[in-house]
């Protein structure tokens, strides 16, 4: 409930008084006094009410800064010193909690302080709205909208340096949190006759200056223009360029920060700096006369220049734009004929294509705000909207466009009369509150002279605009005269009231407004009203190559037919202000009424008259006289209860009953006299001021009492707090410690337990094993002197018998088992199944023999076993090895070494020989091959040898030519009677072969002596052969000395150590008549051994 907690706070403190109805007495003088002690003292902000009266300053004040924006914040309207943040954030809470709209109506005339307000609104919604980054940007949009469009639209005027020069109304939506989402601007009528006239000491639009003072040289450079103001028509004006108050450099900065953070592109805004050169080179064109030979006027262009920059910078042909400025088509008898315009007409043409230019542009640029700050999210909105609009204004030369904006004004003034002096009187009859009516001036009677249908002023311009013949501004008005002369506020030279006032010229009117009189000059309203361009210009701007053009221009498109006539300016203006006006009454409105203190916009300099006379026309007198007629001040019961109630015992601290009969209860308490108040349905209304005050005074006495009692019970509450939080505290700690204490006393008892427990237990297991202990030995002790006893017992008993029969039995029984230990122990100990194995087992002394004879047996047992497992073929070569061990163990030396080597007999793998294959087809009983290798064969003769192949079949000895495989002899094993070789580590075999009479050559060549690597081998094998042919062994010597028949000479081989040349086979042999020495090598006399 917002209820006005230290409402009239600001009584405190304050400069004259704040609120105006509580001025007593109740005259203008005292309220134009009031204005003035409290302007003088910087406060600038006064109430009526809820309206907030400002006077501009014309300085900087520090009234705006971020602390006062706190201060202010979520306060109500009465509990700070007016400003506009109070009925700012009034109006912004009632949005939000109430989800009413609001509209904040800003008047007052030209330079009084509008648009600055504004700007403190929107910083005061920016500042007290919910954050964060969307909300942010948002709020910067619309902030920054501001210098945008003051730029476009704001031109400094006699009456202001930053002259609104069109309508502004912006609605700033919030979602329903409060936080603004977006917003809608909607302009109204820009004075565009600025753009190529403006009166002495004025300026055009901002925005040209700013270009040109603040852009870098480059953008001019491509803009084609220069620095110098004076270069252009449309800016040179007596003596305006420079303001004081206005830094066009810094400010063209601003603006286009302000662009950059709405979202303009940087296409965007090259092309609206491209319009804004294209007029101000449109107007340095100038013309000159030309007479036709027709008769009729025509005219040049005299500077081409700025022709064809106008046209480079619109994007169309120089001869087009010459054309369109200097011809026109008009239409004869269905007939399109150009026409050369005049001078005159010329100017006019370029004139009204630059002001049309700027206007559209205009329009758009606010479209494009639009577009950047509109909300999307389609959802639900709280409105709060901002009326900025021209003020009223009164030029020495006053034409259409000031009758447009004061006819707003008037509009305006009807809103607040409606709402605040209309609606104030209404509510007390609403209350049921015995009312006086208030006379106050209605200014609906100038309203309708204005815009009544028919016979309103702009009705007739417009019928006068439309009519056939040749209409003037003149005709105009004789219209005006003829229609209006019986009315109050309407006055003319033409009329018999007037016809002494001087004041009034030829071609004026003059209008009683409710801000006061203004005479209007009527050259140019017909024109202005009409505000047509002629149709060849606007397809000339069509076909420009400007991407803006055809969107600023579209009634210049060639295909669009339809030649309606547009709506008048007049009528247009109307409709939006009817529009407008529509738009405030459907929300809850909030006053700004700005006063502005002197005509020479300075700082602390208050005219009176001034003063007065906007006091006069904005009704602020009427306003704080229905304020307070009857009743100064009024509040709901509940609110003003709520303030008062400690005054009355009843009322204090609590009123149960009705909030009415409470306040009844309270004022006849204070014994306030009947008359001094008045009980409405839902409020108290009370008469006069003195009485507030006095109620107030009590108040604040005793507010001392109570402030006394309350600091007692708080105190007495505090302490009382604090003792019984201490008490809690204190009984915490110690039952913390008394647990704390139990806790420990209870594990040391716990530990004692334990160990006592312990020694109990171990002491009395100690006892028990004790006592098992001799328990058992008793036990055991009994058994074994029991068994004694029953041994004695028995041994009594049997030792008679025992010596003659058992005896032998247990003697012969102990035998076998002894025996059979033996054999069992014996099983398990066998040595291994090798037969050179030579270990056996050791045995008790009596079964030596047994053990002997087991261990020949078991080796014979294992041989056998070893031999099963040999083939026939393995067979054989054991016996031939067994041979050779029988022939050379320890008669040959080197024989130990051939020991591990087996026979592999064929060395020459003759069995793969194709010429070995071919002898044995011839001979097929040599095909089963015993020996086969290279030896050196030895003459018999001389003892020299030679390499011959020697190869023993079953059947034969066979020599054979080495290289051509060709047999040299061949002797059947069965004539070898004897082999000869030495002990000694040479490789000569002898083959003794038998003697035949009729035998082959060798048998008669003597015996065959040879070399061999395998002596050991050949001698066994042939050995053994013979044994199986013949069944008998032949001879083998083995002597250092032996003899050999050679021939029929027998010669005696003698073998000596001693041989140092390497010759082939490792012997030398030296033949003899009669002996043969063979001379070997045997480096290291090895001893023989064999297995
Ligand atoms: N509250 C203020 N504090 C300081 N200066 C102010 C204040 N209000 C207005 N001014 C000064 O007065 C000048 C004119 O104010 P402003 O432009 O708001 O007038 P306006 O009522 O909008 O006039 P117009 O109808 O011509 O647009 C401002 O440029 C500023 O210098
Ligand atoms: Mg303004």
């Amino acid at each position: 409930m917002a209820l006005h907690q230290g409402s009239l706070a600001i009584l405190e403190n304050n400069v004259g008084i704040s609120d105006a109805v509580l001025l007593d007495p109740m005259t203008e003088d005292v309220f134009i006094q009031n204005l003035k002690q409290r302007y003088q003292h910087n406060q600038i902000y006064t109430y009526i009410g809820t309206v907030v009266v400002s006077v501009n300053p014309y300085k900087t004040t520090n009234l705006y800064t971020p602390s006062i924006i706190e201060e202010y914040r979520s306060r109500n309207i009465y509990e700070l010193p007016p400003h506009i943040y109070a009925i700012t954030d009034e109006a912004y809470r009632s949005m939000r909690d109430r989800h009413l709209d609001q509209c904040i109506i800003i008047s007052g005339e030209s330079g009084a302080g509008k648009t600055e307000a504004s700007k403190v609104i929107m910083q005061y919604v920016a500042e007290v709205s919910g954050k964060g980054e969307n909300i942010d940007t948002v709020k910067e949009q619309l902030l920054q909208s501001n210098p945008v469009l003051e730029a476009f639209g704001n031109a400094k005027t006699n009456k202001n340096d930053n002259s609104s020069r069109f309508g502004k109304y912006m609605d700033i939506e919030f979602d329903f949190k409060g936080d603004p989402i977006g917003g809608v601007i909607t302009n109204y009528l820009l004075e565009k006759s600025r753009v190529a006239v403006q009166l002495p000491g004025e300026r055009n639009f901002h925005i040209f200056y700013q270009l040109l003072q603040g852009a870098k040289l480059s953008t001019l450079e491509s803009l084609k223009l220069t620095r110098e103001i004076e270069d252009y028509n449309v800016l040179r004006c007596e003596g305006n360029a420079d303001v004081a108050t206005m830094n066009d450099q810094e400010n063209f900065d601003t603006v286009m920060h302000g662009m950059e953070v709405i979202g303009f592109s940087s296409e965007e805004k090259t092309s609206l700096f491209q319009l804004i050169a294209s007029i101000l080179k449109l107007g340095n064109i100038e013309f000159s006369h030309r007479g036709n030979d027709d008769g009729t006027d025509g005219c040049d262009l005299s500077n081409t220049a700025a022709l064809d920059d106008t046209a480079a910078l619109l994007g169309c042909p120089s001869a087009d734009l010459s054309v369109a400025l200097t011809q026109r088509t008009v239409e004869v008898r269905g007939e399109k004929v150009k026409r050369d315009l005049s001078v005159n007409d010329g100017m006019y043409a370029r004139d009204a294509l630059c002001k049309a230019v700027y206007s559209r542009m205009f329009s758009w640029l606010v479209a494009r705000i639009n577009d950047s700050i509109k909300v999307t999210s389609g959802m639900r909105t709280e409105v709060m909207g901002v009326l900025d609009i021209y003020g009223f204004e009164v030029f020495e030369q006053n034409s259409f466009e000031q009758f447009i904006i004061n006819y707003c004004n008037e509009k305006l003034q009807q809103i607040f009369i409606e709402l605040t002096l209309k609606e104030e009187q209404e509510e007390y009859i609403k209350e049921g509150i015995e009312w006086l009516h208030i006379e106050y001036f209605n200014n609906a009677v100038i309203c309708d002279l204005i815009e009544k249908s028919n016979i309103g002023i702009l009705a007739l311009l417009d019928e006068e605009c439309l009519r056939p013949g040749n209409p003037t501004d003149l005709t105009f008005l004789e219209k005006l005269n003829h229609a209006c002369q019986n009315h109050l506020h309407y006055e003319n030279k033409a009329l018999k009231k007037c016809q002494n006032d001087k004041t009034l010229a030829h071609g004026t009117f003059r209008l009683k407004h409710y801000a006061g009189n203004v005479t209007y000059k009527v050259d140019g309203f017909l024109d202005k009203n009409n505000d047509l361009l002629f149709r060849h210009l606007s397809q000339a701007m069509y076909q420009c190559k400007h991407c803006l053009m055809k969107g600023l221009f579209p009634e210049g498109n060639p295909s669009q037919k339809s030649l309606k006539r547009p709506a008048t300016a007049g009528s247009q203006f109307k409709i939006s202000v009817t529009e407008l006006m529509k738009n405030l009454l459907s929300k809850n409105p909030n006053y700004i009424r700005c006063i502005k203190p002197n005509g020479s916009k300075s700082a602390n300099d208050f005219d009176e008259n001034l003063v007065r006379h906007q006091v006069r026309y904005l009704g602020l007198m009427e306003n704080v006289r229905v304020k307070r007629a009857g009743y100064a001040f009024r509040q709901i019961y509940l609110q003003f209860l709520y303030r008062y109630k400690m005054l009355a015992g009843p009322t204090w601290p609590r009123w149960a009953g009705k909030p009415k009969e409470g306040v009844k209860i309270l004022l006849e308490a204070q014994k306030v006299p009947e008359d001094e108040y008045a009980f409405g349905k839902t409020k108290l209304f009370i008469r006069n001021p003195k009485t507030l005050f006095d109620m107030e005074e009590k108040r604040r006495q005793h507010m001392h009492v109570l402030a006394t009692s309350i600091q007692s019970v708080y105190k007495g509450w505090k302490q009382k707090t604090l003792y019984v939080l201490m008490r809690k505290s204190q009984i915490i700690i110690s039952a913390r410690f008394r647990g704390y204490w139990g806790q420990k006393v209870y594990k040391k008892t716990k530990q004692a337990t334990l160990v006592l427990q312990c020694f109990a237990r171990g002491w009395k297991a100690r006892a028990l094993l004790k006592k098992l202990k001799r328990e058992k030995l008793e036990i055991e002790s009994a058994n074994v002197i029991r068994k004694f006893y029953l041994g004695w017992k028995v041994r009594n008993e049997y030792q008679p018998k025992f010596r003659r029969i058992a005896g032998p039995k247990i003697s012969r029984f102990f035998v076998i088992a002894l025996r059979k230990k033996y054999l069992l122990d014996l099983k398990t100990k066998l040595p291994s199944l090798s037969p050179i194995n030579d270990e056996w087992p050791d045995c008790p002394k009596r079964f030596q023999s047994a053990s002997d004879q087991l261990k020949v047996m078991y080796h014979a047992w294992r041989c056998r076993k070893y031999r099963r497992k040999f083939s026939e073929a393995e067979k054989y070569k054991m016996k031939e090895k067994l041979m050779a061990s029988e022939l050379f163990k320890d008669k040959k030396e080197g024989y130990a070494r051939t020991v591990p080597q087996p026979f592999r007999g064929d060395y020459q793998n003759l069995l793969a020989n194709a010429k070995w294959k071919k002898l044995l087809s011839q001979k097929p009983e040599d095909n089963h091959i015993v020996f086969a290798d290279v030896v050196q064969k030895v003459h018999r003769a001389n003892g020299k040898s030679v390499e011959q192949l020697l190869v023993m079949s079953s059947q034969n000895l066979i020599v054979i030519e080495h290289h051509t495989m060709m047999v040299k002899y061949r002797i059947p094993v069965s004539h070898i009677s004897a082999m000869s070789v030495s002990p000694h580590t040479d490789k000569i075999i002898v083959f003794h072969i038998q003697k035949h009479e009729n035998g082959d050559g060798l048998s008669k060549k003597g015996d065959f002596v040879c070399v061999c690597e395998h002596t050991i081998e050949l001698v066994s094998k042939t050995s053994l052969l013979i044994k199986n042919l013949t069944d008998r062994l032949p001879e083998v010597h083995i002597a250092p000395m032996f003899k050999a028949q050679f021939g029929k000479s027998e010669v005696q081989l003698s073998f000596k150590n001693g041989l140092t040349e390497n010759v082939p086979g490792g012997v030398k042999i030296v033949r003899k008549k009669h002996t043969m020495d063979i001379l070997y090598n045997s480096p290291t006399q090895q001893t023989s051994s064999g297995s």
